[in-house]
Parts: structure tokens; C-alpha cells; sequence
């Protein structure tokens, strides 16, 4: 049965900001969703309201124990006016799979859906048209009962907030610089790594303001063991390509968050004959390959970041450059068509978009 939305217009709709200067989440729209779950009664009360502060006991567990999750998704507009999402499943799966970790109810991903399109759809002006801008999407569960004792919440609040934006990093598409981090770790095996969860970002800050300090734009994190494999950048998967073999470290150990993007740029990517394997890969190997002249390129992917390549490394001092700090001809062919597909200008052969 379909989710029983109510909803309710604001009556002093928001001033548009001016699209050419986006950035990103740092604009919200006029509406958001809001639904409420109470053990023995499960999701209730599904509602779109006017973007507004919410209250919350000071007592509210998310507040000292963290158990919350977050997504993040994006809509586009078309050429011809039409709004379409990208593969909005594939992020309702693995918010029940964060769900699971963090020991929060799960969600009915019909439902969800619903909710995201009808959000989107109130605020369907909010969609930014100029190139490269989108309208973000970042669904979110707190637990909010008044109870300090550590222990699964009974209650909690399914909120989904939007943000018209534009790119991740102030460079857009340029290559970025990335700060190879051994010292702090991001996940461990058996921890919190393949979720998506507030605490997994907290904990990287420190290593981001490390490399921000030194003139990097992103950490990139080893392995919680041997601080010798690559996981991630934190906002982003990693691809590095060796000797026209592209590689980007597994999901296997479960340190690493399930991206969406990255998860279609390997489809691409084997569609068009290229071979991509997903396994360990070390800082060593990098080096070890550019010293011989085969570290191709690399780039990060995400929703958020999209395609960004890589233009340098920074190991500890040691530090090596990617293509001439250039984008490379791998990033770019995935960036036109992975955001080709999204903004409708390229077909979309796998059936990834979803229209609202
Ligand atoms: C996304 O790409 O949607 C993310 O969630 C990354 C984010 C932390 C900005």
C-alpha cells in the first residue's frame, strides 16, 4: 500500500540564490519530509512540511551515542524540463543495509521512494538547470528518545532535506590533491566502514583538517591493520589505473562504503571492454608503478564529488604526480558519460534513471 503523505505548502516560499554560485550544502529548499517511528507502532505520520528547525530533547539519543545513518542522492533536470533520479534503489538498499549495522528499523524502499520523489517533486523549482548543478538529496534517521543509557532508541525521526548544488570541490573537475594519511585510521575490519554513518565521517575529520593545512583537498585512508592498503578518500572511492588495468580496492573486508557511482563506473567501464579489478592494492604499488612510468591515472568517484581525478599523492613527504596533474582520458570518457546519462544527454542503456 502507498505511503499517506501529508502535505503542507509553505506560504512564504524562499528567494532563489543565485545558481551560478552554488558550492555545495550550503542552500536548503523551501519543504523537507519528516516521518516518525515508535516501536509497536513501526513509520508513522509521513509528512511534508515548510523547511523548518526541529525540536529535540537535549536528552535525545543521536546526541551522545550517535546511532543515526545518512544518504545521498541526487535529481537533475533534463534539457527538455523532465526530473529524473539516479538508480535511487540502489542508495534505499543500502540505507537498510546501514540500517542493519546501526540497529535502526528498517524502512519500506517502495515507501522511501515515494517520499523522495514526492519531496522532489514539491520542490521541483529548486532544481538547479545550469551545467553541472543538481539538486542533492540527503535522506537521514535519528534516534531521538530521552535516554541517556547506551542501548537501542525506540524512537526515531526519517527526515529528507534538499540542497540545489553545484560541484564538491570549489575546482570542479580539476584534478585534486590528495594527503595519503598514516597515522589516523577511518575503519577496521567488523566496524562501521561499509555504513553510512555520521561517526565514520567525525572520525576522519581530524586527518582532513591535517591535509586542508598542508594544501590538500582530501585524506586518502589506509587499511585499519597493516596502514598499508587504500580504502578510501572518505567523500569518495578510489580507481588508480596500472599499466591500462584499472583497479579500485574491494568491498571484501567491509571498510570501504558500497558507492553507488562507484558501483556504476565499474559497469561502465567493463561494458566499453576495459578491465577493472577489485582487489587490494598498496601505497607501494602505486609508487612502485609510477616509478616504472605505469600509474596511468587515478580518480575518485561519489555522488557528491562525481568524477574527480587525481592530480597528486602525498606519502608521508614523498610525493608523485598523475598525468601531469591532468585529467586523464579514462576520468573524462566516465565523467561525460556517467553525468551524460544523469542529465539525460547520453543514452541510458542500463535503465539507471528514474523519472519524478
Ligand atoms: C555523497 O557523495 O553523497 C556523500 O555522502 C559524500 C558526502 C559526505 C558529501
Amino acid at each position: 500500500m502507498a505511503l499517506n503523505i501529508k502535505i503542507e505548502k509553505t506560504t512564504a516560499p524562499k528567494a532563489k540564490p543565485d545558481w551560478s554560485k552554488l558550492g555545495f550544502g550550503k542552500i536548503f529548499t523551501d519543504h523537507m519530509f519528516i516521518m516518525d517511528y515508535t516501536e509497536g507502532q513501526g513509520w508513522h505520520d509521513a509528512r511534508i512540511v515548510p523547511y523548518q528547525k526541529i525540536a529535540l530533547e537535549p536528552s535525545a539519543m543521536v546526541f551522545h551515542y550517535a546511532q543515526e545513518m545518512f544518504e545521498g542522492l541526487k535529481a537533475y533536470k533534463t534539457a527538455d524540463g523532465q526530473v529524473q533520479l539516479f538508480r535511487p534503489q540502489k542508495n534505499i538498499e543500502r540505507m537498510n543495509n546501514t540500517n542493519k549495522r546501526m540497529c535502526i528499523p528498517q524502512v519500506d524502499p517502495d515507501d522511501v521512494l515515494q517520499a523522495i520523489k514526492a519531496v522532489v517533486d514539491v520542490d521541483r523549482d529548486w532544481i538547479p538547470e545550469a551545467e553541472g548543478t543538481s539538486l542533492y538529496i540527503r535522506p537521514f534517521i535519528i534516534a531521538v528518545d530521552p535516554f541517556l543509557g547506551v542501548h537501542v532508541a525506540k524512537q526515531y525521526m526519517f527526515m529528507i532535506i534538499l540542497s540545489p548544488v553545484g560541484s564538491y570541490y570549489p575546482d570542479g573537475i580539476n584534478p585534486v590533491k590528495i594527503f595519503v594519511e598514516t597515522e589516523y585510521v577511518r575503519a577496521v575490519k567488523g566496524g562501521t566502514g561499509y555504513a553510512k554513518v555520521g561517526g565514520n565521517y567525525a572520525a576522519s575529520l581530524i586527518g582532513q583538517e591535517k591535509a586542508e593545512k598542508l594544501g590538500y583537498a582530501q585524506v586518502l585512508w589506509l587499511d585499519g591493520i597493516e596502514h598499508k592498503y587504500i580504502d578510501e578518500v572518505g567523500a569518495m572511492n578510489v580507481f588508480f589505473v596500472i599499466d591500462g588495468e584499472i583497479i579500485t580496492p574491494s568491498l571484501e573486508d567491509g571498510n570501504i562504503l558500497p558507492g553507488v557511482t562507484r558501483a556504476s563506473c565499474i559497469e561502465l567501464l567493463r561494458s566499453w571492454g576495459y578491465k577493472v579489478t577489485e582487489r587490494k592494492v598498496s601505497v607501494a604499488e602505486l609508487y612502485d608503478a609510477h616509478a616504472a612510468g605505469k600509474l596511468n591515472e587515478g580518480f575518485g568517484t561519489g555522488t557528491a564529488a562525481v568524477i574527480s581525478p587525481i592530480g597528486e599523492l602525498n606519502d608521508d613527504g614523498n610525493k608523485i604526480i598523475l598525468n601531469d596533474g591532468k585529467i586523464g582520458p579514462i576520468s573524462q570518457k566516465l565523467y561525460d558519460n556517467l553525468t551524460g546519462i544523469q542529465w539525460g544527454r547520453v543514452a541510458d542503456p542500463f535503465g539507471w534513471v528514474e523519472k519524478v
